[in-house]
């Protein structure tokens, strides 16, 4: 998943030496910025703080595991997303990476617009106030009641996914008397280098229309003759966790020859073309993330340069970044319980979540850091593998990692870059209970998604 693929693992010690798996190069003591949200620090005893307050704190009064989510941090990714894309350029926050009726107020507040992909996601963005006209829906199986809802509301936009859609969504808003907004969802036929299963502009697989074979041409057509839609655009997705700029700039350039293709066969310029979300992360210290303010200036760039070779009027830009905007600002803390040290090997620390509160190690592969965050330690380092409560023994959070040798019972560990896919994906696997969302900022903290209770387990178990 991340690019700092380690390979298989260490089997014995002895690998160690053979550069696999090195000692750690930086002090374990020293937090790298790359991976850690903005206001996080050690205070004067060595313990973690984030805005302001000392993570000793933080578990006492909120327990563990938790995610702490570090609001000032959150709100300035927000901000230079928005300023790098400028005012001809819109961003949709992709709600799916991490969603609560918190978040949906920031990204008002900081005039962002957002992307929804279910019923729930978009009952919560309509209840905080989210203005109805800055919210895109998208998912490759709407339900009609979903459709129903997000017209009635005023959604700002639909992105239609399939054939089948594409009458769905003109019959309900014609029923409604309303023309929706609408793009349509193309397949680019790139290869995004990520995880398989969050790779979506290839052809084989669920999402989309292929631009391969006059589908997406077809599909444009289509929708071009339903009195129920006002096409405004074409929509590409390429995938999630991607760090190389080369698969969006096809991508950008694929989406441009299909507007001048439907310029050229009906004489409409559309406006709008969206690129997707999918920008990768710092999970670890080998990540290297590009900038928003970069990736804006290639997608324009390339935009622009496409547009003046097709003769076409530049089209507005949006963007659906999820992962690029929440998943740096929080980190999970956890409690360190059982240590078991296997010689030769590594040492297990298993802590009090697991799997139930991040499934990415399982389902992806994904590699994250961790760091003693109640002290500091002076203990030579020592390999580990942090693993959860759950039974079964997939449950890894981080796979490989250095803690320092010294590591005891209770001591407080805390795995950075947690903000997104973690809590939106966590579950109640072994009745665990979800972890509480606390968001952090200037000195003080507030609980935005509570924990859950074994009340609320039992309230869902009706007998
Ligand atoms: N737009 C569309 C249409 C999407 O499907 C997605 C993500 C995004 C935007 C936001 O992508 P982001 O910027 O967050 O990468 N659970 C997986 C990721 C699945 C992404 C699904 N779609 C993970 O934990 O890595």
């Amino acid at each position: 998943m991340s690019r700092s693929a380690h390979p298989a693992g260490p089997r014995h010690a002895d690998v160690l030496t053979e550069g696999h798996y090195s000692a750690p190069a930086a002090d374990l003591n020293v937090l790298d910025e790359k991976v850690w949200s903005r206001t996080v620090t050690r205070d004067a005893d060595g313990a973690l703080t984030v805005g302001g307050i000392a993570v000793a704190r933080l578990a006492e009064e909120f327990g563990t595991p938790a995610y702490f989510l570090d609001e000032s941090d959150f709100r300035a990714r927000c901000r230079a997303w928005s300023e790098a894309f400028g005012p001809d350029a819109d961003v949709f926050y992709a709600g799916k990476a991490f969603l609560s009726r918190a978040v949906v107020r920031w990204l008002t507040e900081e005039g962002l617009n957002l992307d929804v992909c279910s019923g729930g996601e978009l009952t919560t963005a309509l209840d905080a106030g989210m203005p109805a006209e800055r919210i895109a829906f998208h998912g490759n199986n709407k339900t009609v009641a979903e459709i129903e809802r997000a017209v009635t509301a005023g959604v700002g936009r639909i992105v239609l996914d399939s054939f089948q859609e594409i009458v769905r969504v003109a019959h309900i808003a014609q029923r409604h008397g309303v023309r929706q907004r609408v793009q349509i969802r193309v397949t680019v036929g790139v290869e995004a280098h990520t995880h398989e299963f969050i790779a979506t502009a290839h052809e084989d697989q669920k999402f989309g229309i292929a631009l391969a074979d006059g589908q997406a041409a077809e599909a444009v057509r289509r929708a071009l003759s339903l009195d129920g839609l006002d096409l405004i655009g074409v929509h590409s997705h390429i995938g999630s966790q991607i760090f190389d700029m080369a698969g969006f700039e096809v991508s950008a350039r694929r989406v441009v020859q299909l507007l001048a293709e439907i310029r050229d066969e009906h004489g409409v310029e559309l406006p709008e073309i969206d690129l997707g979300g999918g920008l990768g992360i710092a999970y670890t210290s080998e990540d290297d993330p590009r900038e928003p303010h970069e990736i804006a200036k290639a997608l324009s760039d390339i935009v622009t340069r496409e547009c003046e070779a097709a003769k076409l009027r530049t089209p507005r830009i949006s963007v659906e970044p999820g992962r690029a905007i929440v998943g740096p600002t929080a980190f999970t803390l956890y409690e360190v319980g059982t240590i078991k040290p296997l010689e030769g090997l590594r040492t297990y620390v298993s802590v009090d979540g697991g799997m139930s509160d991040n499934i990415r190690t399982a389902l992806y592969d994904a590699e994250y850091s961790v760091a003693l965050v109640s002290r500091t330690s002076d203990a030579e380092p020592m390999l580990v593998r942090v693993v959860g409560k759950h039974c079964e023994s997939g449950d890894i959070v981080v796979k490989d990692a250095f803690l320092p040798a010294d590591l005891a019972p209770g001591d407080l560990i805390a795995v950075p870059a947690t903000g997104a896919y973690c809590r939106s994906m966590a579950s109640n696997y072994n009745h665990a209970l979800r972890p509480p969302v606390v968001a952090v900022r200037d000195g003080e903290a507030r609980v935005i998604v509570r924990r859950e209770t074994e009340e609320d387990l039992l309230r869902l178990d009706v007998g």
